[in-house]
């Protein structure tokens, strides 16, 4: 293509070279951003129009323009061009063999840099939508799967040491509360992408009067950027979105570690269904819990991109530069990888089997009721870090005889203390454990039930 059909063609004098016209491009990665480039380029005609720079027939001529150029492309037909460069000029060059010179009134008072964070800001704020629609439901599958085991006892961790009882339902609802903060900061975040940069131009605004509050209202933004060297530099909301699904993405590996590790023969507490499983080349016996394996794994790929974006921006003079170009590919790297497993965690966590019986095993080995004993010899008025010391004399013993604490007679319990009396069995039972913590935010399946019905309130 020669120099004079480039839409800043004017002042060259010899053709792109033909590496540095690849190596500039960015169609290959930002032609999905068409319907949001699309629409703000209707809605800056609107308000061209209104304000009395367009004549309302060539508005006209524009936006048929630009809806004819939106059918091509979802229908296939649009051929996209490396030697123009973006998605902004592909379209806006068609517009042009389409309706003519009147094409090429479209960017007055407008400049790629203020419509690229345009497009950004329309096609992050759309996908967020999505995404918090897929949390949501997320959440209900949570609540739901809890809801199901809110007495099932299981061994609760520290150190990955079995260490004290759980119910199955309140470790549920510990994922719950961790993807609920992350719902909430994406609402958040979702204020900030909400504004409208269109209107500050290349970097201090436009010669033409303008009209941003009418385009920000046809555009749904919530509100106008106050200054214009910002709009067309700020790239932190892109940030903060990879933040955020960063922190969603670390969580979903924790949950993910956790799947894994339950899946195990030695741990053995869940089973997933097959078709969320794959084999092993090799060893026929092998059924493997690659979904998890891969969303600990992708969780790496959307840190990755927080930290691109943050190197990216940490040296850039203002306003714009190219360098923001590269702000793409680790963004729509990030939205596709949440989306993708908000999918597969919406599918898998509805499936989860729990096997009660072995999570119930493991919670009795390990003498995991060891603060019951301690917490019931406080009651008869010894000081816990006595009663601590006495259990653990009773826990040293209990080890070399290779029984477990309710497996001690009384007379046996009672070397240690002599307060110790027959009601001492009923609290070291694993269901007498749990039931004891019976407090806003503790495991007692009372306290869980309650804390599910709160919960379906504060999603709704
Ligand atoms: N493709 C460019 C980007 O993604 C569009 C803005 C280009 N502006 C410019 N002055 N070269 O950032």
């Amino acid at each position: 293509m020669s120099q004079d059909s480039k839409a800043w063609g004017g002042r060259f004098l010899e053709a792109t070279d033909a590496f540095v016209e690849a190596y500039t491009a960015s169609v290959a990665f930002d032609q999905r951003l068409y319907p949001f480039d699309i629409q703000g380029s209707v809605a800056h005609a609107n308000m061209l129009a209104s304000v009395g720079i367009l004549t309302d027939d060539e508005r006209k001529s524009i936006v048929g323009g630009l809806e004819q150029i939106q059918q091509e492309i979802t229908d296939g037909e649009f051929v996209w061009s490396v030697s123009r460069e973006d998605v902004h000029m592909n379209i806006e060059s068609r517009l042009v063999e389409i309706i003519g010179d009147t094409g090429k009134k479209l960017h007055t008072g407008r400049s790629r840099n203020d419509q690229v964070a345009t497009d950004m800001r329309l096609y992050l704020r759309d996908a967020i939508d999505q995404l918090l629609e897929q949390e949501q439901q997320l959440l209900n599958a949570i609540l739901d799967k809890a809801a199901e085991h809110t007495d099932t006892i299981m061994p609760g961790f520290t150190h990955l040491q079995a260490a004290q009882p759980i119910t199955f339902g309140h470790h549920l609802l510990c994922w719950f509360e961790m993807l609920k903060r992350d719902r909430d900061r994406l609402l958040d975040c979702r204020k900030r992408v909400n504004v409208l940069p269109l209107g500050s131009a290349a970097l201090a605004g436009t010669t033409f009067p303008i009209d941003r509050q009418m385009v920000a209202t046809e555009l749904g933004f919530a509100e106008v950027s106050e200054n214009s060297l910002d709009a067309v530099s700020d790239r932190d909301f892109i940030i903060e979105f990879c933040a955020v699904a960063s922190m969603t993405m670390g969580h979903f590996s924790r949950w993910s570690e956790e799947l894994v590790l339950w899946m195990s023969q030695q741990f053995s507490f869940i089973d997933l269904p097959d078709r969320f499983c794959t084999g092993s080349s090799i060893m026929p016996q092998k059924k493997n819990p690659d979904v998890p394996e891969l969303i600990r794994g992708k969780s790496a790929r959307v840190t990755g991109s927080l930290i691109t974006l943050l190197t990216l921006m940490k040296g850039q003079p203002l306003a714009y530069n190219k360098d923001n170009q590269e702000d793409k590919e680790p963004l729509f790297d990030a939205l596709d990888t949440l989306r993708d497993t908000l999918t597969a965690l919406n599918g898998l966590i509805p499936a989860i089997e729990a096997r009660a019986d072995n999570m119930r095993k493991a919670a009795a080995a390990g003498f995991t009721t060891a603060t019951d004993l301690a917490d019931y010899l406080v009651r008869l008025g010894i000081p816990f870090r006595d009663a601590h010391e006495v259990v653990g004399q009773t826990v040293a013993f209990a080890i070399r005889e290779n029984r477990a604490l309710d497996e001690l007679t009384l007379p046996e319990l009672q070397q240690f203390c002599q307060l110790i009396d027959e009601e001492v069995f009923d609290i070291l039972t694993l269901e007498g454990s749990v039931a004891a913590r019976n407090h806003f935010g503790a495991t007692a399946p009372v306290q869980v039930t309650a804390a599910i019905a709160r919960s379906r309130a504060r999603i709704q």
